[in-house]
């Protein structure tokens, strides 16, 4: 039976106490000097552009792109924007979102070709548009049609990375691999960096932001998984899962394995935590042991049960508390507090990282 409005009685009995919750949190002192950005260890610039655009008035959202924009136009991070690695036709194809927690409006682009900052183009979609999330095709028609251009992203150190990958890739086809490749310092590069990685290698930004009244905002954005499928989409553009805030509470997002969070929709998961009293550290940790719990398949598992594939998670709350914690040890997460100048810290973890065998 309905009320009123169209009410349900018993709606109206749980959402009491949820609204009543939320206020309380809110209404908690708070605990460290805001405006305060928390980012994924490549993200050192951001957090402190994104802290100095919120001292300026900026809203948290819009910080975060300000933030992460600085990274997607910079070559040397192979993870996003610019310069990202390709997939495996040597295709880059990026994905970003962002999300408002004052409105609750969000916007999104996947699997975007040819523009160099999909945060800003994901930034419009929530502007201009009633929809939330584009793709492909789509998504690049609607990128020109708000003046961004056009632009070749495969840098010349990303295109040999690619093809050393391709003639490397297998034994059995038709490519032969180019076998002083590895005296050229662009391969040297990625090999001393990724080669050797106990895991898939992946990357991406993520920019969670509190401003001086408690508004949040938040931004991830990606080439997403090395040499992925063609089309693949991760966690980043994904409402919820890369990235989800609501000002009632706090920000948070991810990086990593993508479909290990989206199965977890982690980043909204992070906040409901937060929403029911954990800190953010603690509200990451426990995202991750459902990412354990949900890790059934023997592919995705090392030999004792354990995850194969890392997922960092990166909180902050409108206190301006802030944290961030990985599957394994070794990662670090970048912090900007008004006042303070940025630093990396270390996440904290669920299991000590395995020593590569010789
Ligand atoms: N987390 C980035 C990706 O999986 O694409």
């Amino acid at each position: 039976m309905t009320q009123g409005k169209g009410v349900n009685r018993r709606e109206v009995l749980v959402a009491i106490p949820t609204l009543a919750a939320a206020q309380a949190f809110r209404g908690l002192p708070r605990q460290e000097p805001t405006p305060v950005a928390v980012a994924s260890s490549n993200g050192l610039k951001a957090v402190e552009e994104a802290v100095r655009r919120m001292e300026a008035g900026v809203l948290p959202v819009e910080a975060a792109v300000a933030g992460v924009s600085l990274v997607e136009e910079d070559p040397e991070d192979v993870t996003v924007g610019y310069g990202g690695l390709p997939n495996e036709d040597g295709v880059v194809q990026l994905d970003a979102a962002v999300m408002d927690g004052v409105t609750m409006r969000a916007g999104a682009v996947a699997a975007l070709e040819g523009i160099k900052h999909p945060s800003q183009v994901a930034l419009t979609v929530m502007r201009r548009t009633t929809r939330v999330l584009l793709v492909g095709a789509g998504a690049k028609k609607f990128a020109l049609a708000h003046g961004f251009k056009e632009e070749n992203l495969l840098t010349e150190r990303a295109r040999k990375i690619w093809l050393y990958w391709k003639e490397n890739a297998a034994t059995n086809d038709d490519w032969l691999p180019d076998p002083k490749a590895v005296e050229d310092p662009d391969i040297r590069w990625f090999i001393e960096k990724h080669g050797d990685s106990y895991f898939r290698p992946t990357g991406t930004i993520h920019l969670s932001a509190v401003d001086a009244q408690g508004r949040v905002g938040c931004c991830t954005t990606t080439s997403g998984l090395f040499f992925k499928l063609s089309g693949r989409v991760g966690d980043s553009p994904l409402v919820g899962c890369g990235l989800y805030c609501d000002s009632e509470v706090g920000s948070a997002g991810a990086t990593g394995h993508g479909e290990s969070n989206i199965i977890v929709v982690g980043a909204h998961t992070v906040v409901e935590f937060m929403r029911q009293g954990k800190t953010p550290e603690e509200a990451c940790l426990a995202t991750l042991e459902r990412v354990v719990r949900a890790t059934r398949e023997p592919y995705l598992k090392d030999p004792q049960g354990r995850p194969k594939n890392n997922l960092i998670l990166y909180a902050v709350n409108v206190h301006g508390e802030v944290g961030a914690a990985s599957i394994w040890s070794g990662t670090k997460y970048a912090v900007a507090r008004k006042g303070r100048p940025a630093e990396l810290r270390e996440c904290a973890y669920l299991f000590v990282r395995p020593k590569r065998s010789p």
